[in-house]
């Protein structure tokens, strides 16, 4: 508990929405006392600045492209005591380091599982049916009249549907697919899932989810193990004509192995919600195919679920400040 009539500092690494930042403003007077001193900026703070911003703080609301690290926490000092992150993703936080130090995490899950799921299964309808190509060629005269071979792609009918990782979000794209007629739909993870047959789905090793789906998406979380999993072997595992979607963390994918994937005809397409680096550079090979669809990380990016997230994650802040129970604290 802080000490009464002593001010708490905290620092917010970006403007957030209103919902979270009014929280933090009554907190200031109202709630635990505490001073907010906010990044002012729709950009990413400088990392000069996220070390100069967090020293002395008791509080740090952080997105998912702030890496918290050794260096960070040694420069907020002995007093932190509660990380609050903007995202369900946390493989941008240190935890051993975070751990060592008895910091306690607050992270934004399920609130965004529904704004995820939805994104993910437009960006798979998207790349399957070649939107964005169809939409290009509107617009630049090439479309020249009805042609029974032109621009077709794949359905989810009578398909086999492949979820690596049938967490949260890997099971709220499942019960979104299932009423598109999908025949079979396989999971692999590190664990069967009783919640899994919900959507009759069957727990296989990787090697038959990926030589028998003709969609695979990618729901798992970034963990050393899951990095750089969809590499060569993985793709040269898939059906030619399968599509691959990811919209977990960019780094579960090796993106020269996918490119080659994508150029070589060895899978039909990619949509990619989320890269390595982010943004993905203008100039990257990835861009150049037209088989590969690639969106900004926009997975939770509707205005209630990103209002609702900031909400939770100020909340999380404020239980860890005043060493309460935390809405959403994450248990490592
Ligand atoms: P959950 O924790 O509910 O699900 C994560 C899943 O990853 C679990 O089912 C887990 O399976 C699986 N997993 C872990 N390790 C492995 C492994 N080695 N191989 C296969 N699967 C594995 O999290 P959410 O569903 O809420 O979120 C998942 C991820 O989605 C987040 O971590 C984040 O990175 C990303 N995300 C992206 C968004 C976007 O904007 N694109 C928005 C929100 C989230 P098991 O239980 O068997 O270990
Ligand atoms: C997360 O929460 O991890 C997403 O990537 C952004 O909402």
């Amino acid at each position: 508990m802080h000490t009464v009539g002593k001010l708490m500092k905290v620092f917010v690494t970006r403007r957030i929405p209103q919902e979270g930042m009014k929280i933090l403003s009554a907190a200031g007077t109202a709630v635990c006392m505490c001073e907010v001193s906010l990044w002012d900026s729709e950009e990413p703070v400088p990392r000069t600045e996220l070390l100069k911003g967090v020293q002395g703080a008791q509080g740090l609301l952080c997105l998912l492209s702030d890496k918290i690290d050794t260096e960070v926490l040694d420069a907020a000092g002995p007093n932190l005591k509660v990380i609050s992150t903007l995202s369900v993703g946390f493989d941008h936080l240190d935890l051993d380091e975070i751990k060592k130090r008895g910091i306690r995490v607050g992270y934004t899950p399920d609130v965004l599982t529904d704004a995820t799921a939805e994104l993910t299964v437009a960006l798979l309808l998207s790349t399957a049916r070649r939107l964005p190509e169809g939409v290009e060629e509107v617009k630049n005269g090439g479309w020249s009249s009805w042609k029974p071979l032109w621009l077709c792609g794949y359905g989810l009918s009578g398909s086999t549907v492949g979820i690596i990782g049938l967490g949260r979000i890997g099971m709220a794209i499942a019960k979104r697919l299932m009423p598109f007629g999908v025949k079979r739909l396989l999971y692999s993870g590190r664990t069967a899932k009783a919640y899994a047959a919900e959507v009759n789905g069957e727990f296989v090793p990787l090697d038959t989810l990926l030589s028998e789906s003709d969609f695979i998406i990618v729901s798992c979380s970034l963990t050393p193990e899951t990095q750089g999993l969809c590499d060569k072997a993985f793709f040269s595992k898939m059906k030619n004509t399968a599509v691959f979607v990811n919209s977990s963390r960019g780094a579960v994918v090796n993106q020269e192995d996918l490119y080659q994937a994508l150029k070589n005809g060895q899978i039909a397409a990619a949509g990619l919600d989320v890269t390595t680096p982010e943004p993905l550079p203008t100039n990257h090979p990835l861009l150049t195919l037209k088989n590969c669809v690639v969106l900004p990380h926009i997975g939770s990016a509707t205005y209630s679920t990103r209002g609702i997230m900031s909400d939770l994650a100020a909340r999380n802040l404020l239980g860890g400040l005043q060493g309460t129970d935390m809405p959403s604290e994450l248990k490592f």
